[in-house]
């Protein structure tokens, strides 16, 4: 069954959707409206302490020990990797080891695992990766180590677009207010909403920003570093 083809409005019914960074203020927006829709949402949090809403499932993790997560994530429809830090203008060796530690590889590792639960002759089975980045891949975030951290994630996530086994959706946002960013401008449940919107209309980079020039520098980005990394790299899966 094409899962994008059936009704755009039942799309996420019944679909088990675990996200990342769940107590933060984005990752209780998305849950929201995950839960409105009728997806079954698994909130994966570091919080221990942390409560959800009523029919939301909880399972705590660490960054560093993703392999932990890799029996639940094979039962999971669609994972969205929400969870991030901003450590502002410290540029200090534990600053940098801390930026990459959360926003890049223990992101890149949940993504890999589980990149390796799909299988592409399931084709029954809805398996989507969403990946929350920001703007920040093509524009300042007033912030050096949070910019870096995030684009290399980006950009890693061009790459590994080139031969994933299943959709990957790039969440390329702006600044909305919350723990992270007290001062972003947009509301972080408008933005939460806008994102199920346009996930649900088959949107692969869903850009939810003010700033026009994202809407032009980020495709413009993605569409020119995809085709060099195509021509430069190769896949390495065995033909
Ligand atoms: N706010 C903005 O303007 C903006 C703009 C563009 C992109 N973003 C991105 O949107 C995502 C959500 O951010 P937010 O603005 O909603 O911020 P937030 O309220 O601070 O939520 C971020 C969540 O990430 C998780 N987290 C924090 N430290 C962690 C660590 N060391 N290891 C693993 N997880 C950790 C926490 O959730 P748990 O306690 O549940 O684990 C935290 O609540 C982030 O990736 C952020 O970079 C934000």
């Amino acid at each position: 069954m094409n899962h994008q083809a059936s009704s755009t409005h039942q799309w996420l019914a019944g679909q088990v959707v675990a996200i990342t960074g769940a107590s933060g203020t984005l990752g209780r927006s998305l849950t929201r409206t995950l839960l409105q829709e009728g997806a079954k949402v698994l909130a994966l949090t570091t919080s221990q302490n942390s409560s959800f809403q009523e029919g939301v499932e909880v399972v705590c993790w660490q960054a560093g020990q993703e392999e932990e997560l890799r029996d639940r994530l094979q039962s999971i429809n669609i994972l969205i990797i929400n969870h991030g830090i901003n450590v502002h203008g410290d540029r200090s060796p534990a600053a940098i080891q801390k930026s990459f530690q959360v926003n890049t590889f223990s992101a890149w590792n949940l993504a890999e695992l589980f990149l390796s639960t799909v299988d592409p002759a399931d084709s029954d089975t809805l398996k989507e990766l969403w990946i929350n980045t920001s703007e920040a891949e093509v524009g300042p975030a007033i912030s050096p180590l949070y910019e870096l951290s995030k684009r290399t994630l980006g950009h890693l996530i061009t790459l590994r677009r080139l031969d994933a086994p299943c959709v990957i959706r790039k969440l390329i946002l702006g600044p909305f207010k919350s723990n992270l960013n007290p001062i972003g401008v947009m509301s972080a449940d408008w933005v939460g909403r806008a994102i199920v919107f346009l996930a649900k209309r088959g949107f692969r980079n869903i850009i939810v920003t003010i700033n026009p020039l994202t809407y032009l520098a980020f495709p413009l980005k993605e569409v020119s570093q995809s085709l060099y990394f195509q021509l430069f790299s190769k896949s390495g899966v065995p033909s």
